[in-house]
């Protein structure tokens, strides 16, 4: 009894001891901190359950620069749009790709990619940019569009069965047609047949719903082995990935055909979870980003009026005609990319949607200047935008909270390019893909992709919600600093084959 005692007491101010020689200490010239009372976790759990309102109370509490303990990092919070551009010039004191790569390995399973760990020499980083963009973008914005034909399109029709109003939840719509049509674009088509093909993909699509749910999970650490079924899912698409399995399908996209052939120092295995990384990055944040530009396209009567003049007279000037029976309609990226209307549809639907955590690691003790001061970071820190919270401020975009389709449009109905802070002209205002050396490689198929899905629909549906004055679905915070959020409940709708 009194040997636990003692032991009890011991532990205790063991922990007490860890606690308080263990927390940082704000040193001359680095930003206010906030160390947060748990130890390790820090602030963990407040910014977790809602970031955003987190971060704006430490900006009222301590100005534009501070600094949170989270899950052992100390995290250097930017936030004034204005410095954006002064941290991305000190590069050469930030490493992107150690958080990167680790959070990559840790979630997919694979060694690290990180050229200086010896397991690769190759750069991958790169390697995307190549595949994903250029004349490699023209080939998947062509793919895409025939695929998302495949999917959508039903087989012949005779006119007098005309197929009736169909309901589902929208976001499910969107996770199917989309995963379907994008899988095929980079995967490439099974060559046994259709009906093979269909089930390969559904089977797919279910093990990449369990696994993705538990994806915050793995990216705060947690080992995969928690979590019997989603282990299992993600095993299973992976398998599928296999090059002896890839290599029997047919119209393979450069990326993956890429990436198995410069993987050389990878076995098999590691080549298909490196696959799969790039399956989750292609479809994570695309499926809820088409969602959401789908469902405020709809529920706006101004939108979709302004949209479907645009695609009309796109389709008009192409000479094509829509059917259900001839061949695919096919838009080039010349005339994808003349269709303002709907580049600002998809824009502020992403304002509205994104919440992405853009993290740089500092490689040695620097200063970091700043218009408004100057901040010491020490080696191994973590620099961090949250652009949330600048696509949600009322001073860069006034009434924040409500979706106006024309925010991105100018007076001439173009791009519009000048938002404001302070007064001063921003250089970044829009930032769902990220920025600088990190920025997504696949943002310009992802925008092309979700603006043929908006297009088809408006071509072949016409589109109506069950419930007459629909409410907009909350975000899911659960996967806050992810990406784009999905709803945190689906929306009921009904579509109906047009008669053409
Ligand atoms: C709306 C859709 C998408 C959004 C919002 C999005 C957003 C992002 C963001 C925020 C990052 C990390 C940037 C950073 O850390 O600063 C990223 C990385 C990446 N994205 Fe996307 N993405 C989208 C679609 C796609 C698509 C369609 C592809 C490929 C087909 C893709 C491929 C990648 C890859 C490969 C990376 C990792 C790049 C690297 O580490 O070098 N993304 N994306």
């Amino acid at each position: 009894m009194t040997i636990s005692l003692i032991w009890g007491i011991v532990t205790a101010v063991c922990c007490c001891l860890w606690f308080i020689l263990g927390m940082r200490r704000r040193q001359m010239g680095e930003p206010p901190l906030e160390n947060g009372l748990i130890p390790y976790l820090g602030c963990a759990l407040q910014f977790y359950a809602n970031p955003l309102e987190f971060l704006r109370v430490n900006q009222r509490k301590h100005g534009h620069v501070f600094t949170c303990r989270l899950m052992g990092n100390y995290i250097h919070f930017i936030t004034n749009p204005l410095s954006y551009q002064k941290v991305l010039c000190h590069g050469k004191y930030l490493d992107w790709k150690k958080f990167h790569f680790t959070t990559s390995a840790k979630a997919f399973g694979h060694r690290s990619i990180d050229p200086s760990d010896g397991n690769t020499t190759e750069n991958i980083s790169k390697a995307f940019i190549k595949t994903l963009q250029g004349d490699a973008l023209e080939s998947l914005t062509e793919a895409m569009m025939k695929n998302l034909q495949l999917v959508m399109r039903p087989p012949v029709v005779p006119e007098s069965k005309m197929p009736a109003w169909v309901t589902e939840g929208m976001y499910s719509f969107c996770y199917r047609v989309m995963f379907e049509a994008g899988y095929l674009t980079l995967f490439g088509q099974d060559l046994t047949g259709q009906a093979e093909q269909k089930a390969l993909i559904l089977n797919n699509l279910d093990n990449f719903k369990e696994f993705d749910k538990i994806f915050p999970a793995l990216v705060a650490g947690l080992p995969i082995h928690m979590f019997k079924s989603a282990h299992h899912a993600r095993e299973k698409l992976a398998d599928g990935l296999r090059y002896e399995n890839l290599e029997k399908r047919g119209h393979l996209s450069e990326l993956v055909r890429f990436l198995n052939g410069m993987l050389s120092t990878s076995d098999d295995m590691e080549k298909a979870k490196i696959q799969l990384a790039v399956l989750w990055a292609s479809q994570a944040n695309t499926i809820p980003a088409t969602f959401w530009s789908l469902f405020q396209m709809i529920r706006s009567p101004e939108a979709m009026k302004a949209a479907t003049e645009e695609v009309n007279k796109t389709l008009k000037n192409t000479g094509q005609k829509v059917s259900f029976e001839g061949n695919p309609v096919c838009l080039t990226s010349m005339q994808l990319n003349a269709m303002p209307v709907l580049d600002s549809i998809i824009k502020e639907s992403l304002r509205l949607s994104s919440a992405s955590l853009n993290i740089r690691t500092a490689k040695e003790d620097f200063s970091l200047h700043l218009q408004d001061g100057s901040y010491h970071i020490r080696k191994d820190d973590i620099i961090a935008f949250y652009p949330q919270l600048m696509h949600l401020d009322p001073e860069i975009y006034p009434d924040p909270l409500t979706f106006k389709y024309d925010r991105y449009l100018d007076e001439n109905g173009k791009a519009k390019t000048t938002f404001y802070s302070n007064g001063l002209k921003l250089k970044y205002y829009y930032m769902p893909f990220g920025s600088g050396a990190t920025i997504c490689p696949g943002r310009l198929f992802a925008v092309q992709e979700i603006k043929q899905f908006l297009i088809l629909m408006l071509f072949y549906f016409e589109l109506e919600f069950v419930e007459r004055h629909v409410k907009c679905p909350p975000l899911d915070q659960s996967r806050a600093g992810l990406g784009i959020l999905p709803p945190l409940n689906d929306i009921e709708f009904k579509y109906k084959l047009k008669r053409l």
